[in-house]
C-alpha cells in the first residue's frame, strides 16, 4: 500500500466555515482505485510558509509515499500553492502537472488556469491538485494509473520497467 497524506489549502473551510469536500474526494477515488492507504491529513490556510513546512514535516518523517494537496493553485492572491510546492521539493517532477493539465484541456478550457506543480522531497512525490471536487475528479482520473510506478522507482522497489513503457 502506497501512504498518502492529503493536504487541502482553503482559509475558509480551515476555520471550519466550509466542508472539504475535495479532501473528501481524493479519499473516495483513491479507495475505489486500490492500493493506497491515506494515513492523515489537514486544513491548512493558505499561507505559504505553513504549506510549504507542513510537506516538508511529513516528509522528512517519513511518513507518507505520497503528498496529494487540493486549492490553492489559481490566480487569486491568497493562491499560493505551487510556491509552497516548490519551496519544500528538492527536485521538480514537470510531467505529472504538465499531464494533468493536458488532460485537463480536454475536459474544460480553464484547466489552464491551474498552476499546480509537482516535486519530490527526499522519498516523498507530492502533487498539487486544483481545488474543485470536478477537478479533483479529473486530475487524480489523469494521473493514477502512472503513480504507482513513479513512487516505486523513488522508494528503489520498481522492477525493470514493463513493455508499457518502451
Ligand atoms: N482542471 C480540471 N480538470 N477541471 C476543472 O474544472 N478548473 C480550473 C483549473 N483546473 C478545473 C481544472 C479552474 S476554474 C481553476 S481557477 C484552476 O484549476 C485553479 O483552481 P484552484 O485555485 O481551486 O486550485
Amino acid at each position: 500500500m502506497y501512504r498518502v497524506y492529503i493536504i487541502t489549502s482553503s482559509d475558509t473551510a480551515s476555520k471550519g466555515e466550509k466542508e472539504d469536500l475535495s479532501g473528501a474526494e481524493i479519499r473516495k477515488m483513491l479507495s475505489e482505485f486500490g492500493g493506497y492507504e491515506v494515513i492523515g491529513s489537514v486544513i491548512l490556510p493558505d499561507d505559504r510558509e505553513g504549506l510549504a513546512e507542513e510537506m516538508k514535516r511529513v516528509a522528512d518523517e517519513k511518513a507518507a509515499d505520497l503528498i496529494l494537496t487540493t486549492g490553492g493553485t489559481g490566480f487569486s492572491q491568497r493562491d499560493n500553492m505551487p510556491e509552497a510546492t516548490r519551496d519544500a521539493c528538492t527536485r521538480m517532477v514537470p510531467g505529472i502537472a504538465e499531464a494533468m493539465r493536458a488532460y485537463s484541456m480536454t475536459k474544460t478550457p480553464r484547466g489552464m488556469l491551474s498552476r499546480a506543480a509537482s516535486g519530490i522531497r527526499g522519498f516523498t512525490l507530492i502533487v498539487n491538485l486544483p481545488g474543485s471536487v470536478k477537478a479533483v475528479r479529473e486530475c487524480l482520473e489523469c494521473i493514477l494509473p502512472a503513480l504507482g510506478h513513479g513512487i516505486d522507482i523513488l522508494k528503489g522497489d520498481a522492477e525493470k520497467c514493463g513493455e508499457e513503457s518502451v
